[in-house]
């Protein structure tokens, strides 16, 4: 997820962040500059070497250490409630196990301490989400794993961390009101997350933005 446009998200997403933070696909280092000053240390997952030497600079540029700590968000040699918060935007998408990660989330979080996300994942409305189910096994070959169709919410609080503030929109709907001048949550009242209405050209619109662009935004917090 590249550019500027996305910093929105990004900044919304880092807002809150403090102490250690473990970042589950740190990919090229997008997040680091949206991190509050409150931020002491990132630990950071990568599999993948390009995006870990593209993160190279924005590393450099970072006043927060970041410390390579594993490449599998599945399996952390990392100590149990060791990390204050987690980060992870656009990524539980493309995990492999994704359950087995948000367990060891759950694990190495201290109590009291939040997940902070922001994916894309399965449409509330069920005439894209036959489409996401349709394209998927092709929409991973050709995007690196990357699954259209999970439901973040339901994955997340089957971890055991428990939502708080869980927004669900249509990110294009969202960034056409706010292009129109509201705010965000103003921009949230205009992105319905009901089933497939109009015409069809209307709802062809609809399965194309929303079938990889169905946002799931919130924080997750594990209980004491
Ligand atoms: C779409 S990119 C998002 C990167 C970054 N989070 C961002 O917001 O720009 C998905 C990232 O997940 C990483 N990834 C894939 N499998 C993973 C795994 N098992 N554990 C942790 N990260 C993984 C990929 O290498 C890639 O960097």
């Amino acid at each position: 997820m590249l550019g500027a446009p996305m910093d929105a998200y990004r900044a919304r997403v880092c807002a809150g962040l403090s102490g250690d933070v473990l970042e589950l696909g740190f990919g090229s280092g997008r997040n680091l500059a949206h991190l509050p000053v409150d931020v002491k240390r990132v630990l950071a997952v990568e599999p993948s070497e390009v995006g870990t030497s593209l993160a190279a600079n924005r590393i450099a540029a970072s006043d927060i250490p970041v410390e390579f700590v594993g490449r599998s968000g599945e399996e952390l040699a990392l100590e149990n409630e060791s990390v204050d918060h987690v980060l992870v935007t656009w990524t539980l998408c493309t995990i492999p196990d994704v359950a087995r990660a948000l367990s060891e989330v759950r694990r190495l979080l201290k109590p009291g301490g939040t997940l902070h996300f922001i994916e894309h994942g399965r449409s509330p409305d069920p005439e894209t989400a036959r489409w996401q189910d349709r394209l998927n096994p092709l929409w991973g070959r050709l995007f690196g794993g990357c699954h259209l169709d999970r439901s973040i919410d339901e994955l997340v609080r089957n971890s055991g961390l428990v939502l708080r503030d869980v927004k669900m929109y249509s990110m294009s709907r969202e960034r056409k009101a706010r292009l129109q001048g509201l705010s965000f949550e103003e921009s949230l009242a205009h992105s319905p997350d009901g089933t497939s209405t109009g015409g069809t050209l209307e709802r062809l619109g609809r399965v194309t933005s929303e079938l990889a662009g169905f946002a799931y935004e919130g924080v997750a917090e594990k209980l004491a």
